[in-house]
């Protein structure tokens, strides 16, 4: 199509400006006034249609094409909602963890190369739109409706991609990181995915991780592997290696001051952003054994 395009605009433009400079009124010149010449009129309207309707079926045998997720090597549910991007990986015994769920990510999505891979896009809230660039294809994810595509990477690496659909003020942070394991890599990342997995989904910690997922906490801050992916607060991955939070100003972190944190964040830096929730001490209590195993 390009290169059809690129020759109409070289005939029509060039036409076009040869006959405006050659038959242009000038001293000495008088253009031409006319119309009506049968076979040019014939020829600009036959060929543009013709054009017209070979594009459209060539566009409709390629839309089969990118609609066609038979074949695909594996399946991942990826579900939008505001404003990150959650990946369900196939229930699949390789991505099984102990409690007997399967692995899920938050806004990187992990996939073999050289491998067919279907994208089923559903949406929690409004319409978003998945998109990585440099391995094409863009399908909206639609509240109450499936949508699908399939991509396939033919060399490893990170991609970027991105939420094309605006779909509200953290749309512009709503973004994808496509990685691309070679097969053996690939085996490597689900084991380290599934270990990191299984220890944020330690039975003992079980509560807490649930109060803090159900919390408005997600909203502001990240913790990868879990649906946590708030970019607003800092990220809580490796909470508990840290030497301080609240920005250096309580340290060391430990079951105390993580606790006296989270009762009252205005108490120890009175210009924190974080919110005093009210929370019980036995839901603090929760959290706070829950962010003790974030290493
Ligand atoms: Cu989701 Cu824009």
């Amino acid at each position: 199509m390009f290169v059809a395009a690129i020759v109409v605009l070289v005939l029509v433009d060039g036409g076009l400006i040869y006959a405006g400079i050659k038959f242009r009124d000038r001293p000495g010149h008088t253009a031409q006034q006319f119309h009506g010449h049968n076979f040019l009129e014939l020829l600009w309207t036959v060929v543009p249609t013709i054009m017209v309707i070979s594009f459209s079926v060539l566009s409709f045998q390629k839309l089969n094409v990118m609609n066609d997720t038979s074949g695909a090597g594996m399946t991942v549910n990826v579900q939008g909602q505001q404003w990150t991007w959650i990946m369900n990986y196939p229930k699949e015994d390789r991505f099984k963890l102990t409690d007997g769920t399967f692995l899920r990510g938050a806004q990187e999505l992990h996939i073999p190369v050289n491998m067919k891979v279907h994208i089923q896009l559903s949406s929690k809230d409004v319409i978003h739109s998945f998109w990585v660039p440099n391995i094409g294809g863009k399908k909206d994810a639609v509240p109450g409706r499936a949508t699908d595509l399939w991509i396939q990477a033919d060399r490893p690496g990170t991609y970027k991609g991105q939420c094309f659909e605006f779909c509200g003020t953290g749309h512009a942070d709503m973004l994808i990181t496509l990685v691309v394991h070679t097969p053996d890599d690939y085996g490597t990342w689900i084991k380290s995915a599934l270990t990191e997995a299984n220890r944020l989904n330690d039975p003992a910690t079980k509560t807490g991780r649930e109060s803090f997922l159900a919390l408005p906490c997600t909203g502001c801050h990240t913790v990868l592997g879990t649906t946590a992916a708030g970019k607003v607060g800092p990220d809580l991955t490796h909470i508990a290696s840290k030497k301080s939070i609240a920005g250096g100003v309580v340290s060391p972190v430990n079951e105390d001051t993580l606790t006296r944190w989270i009762h009252d964040p205005q108490a120890l830096k009175p210009t924190t952003q974080m919110p005093n929730y009210h929370l019980s001490d036995q839901q603090v209590h929760d959290i706070v054994q829950w962010l003790l195993t974030l290493k």
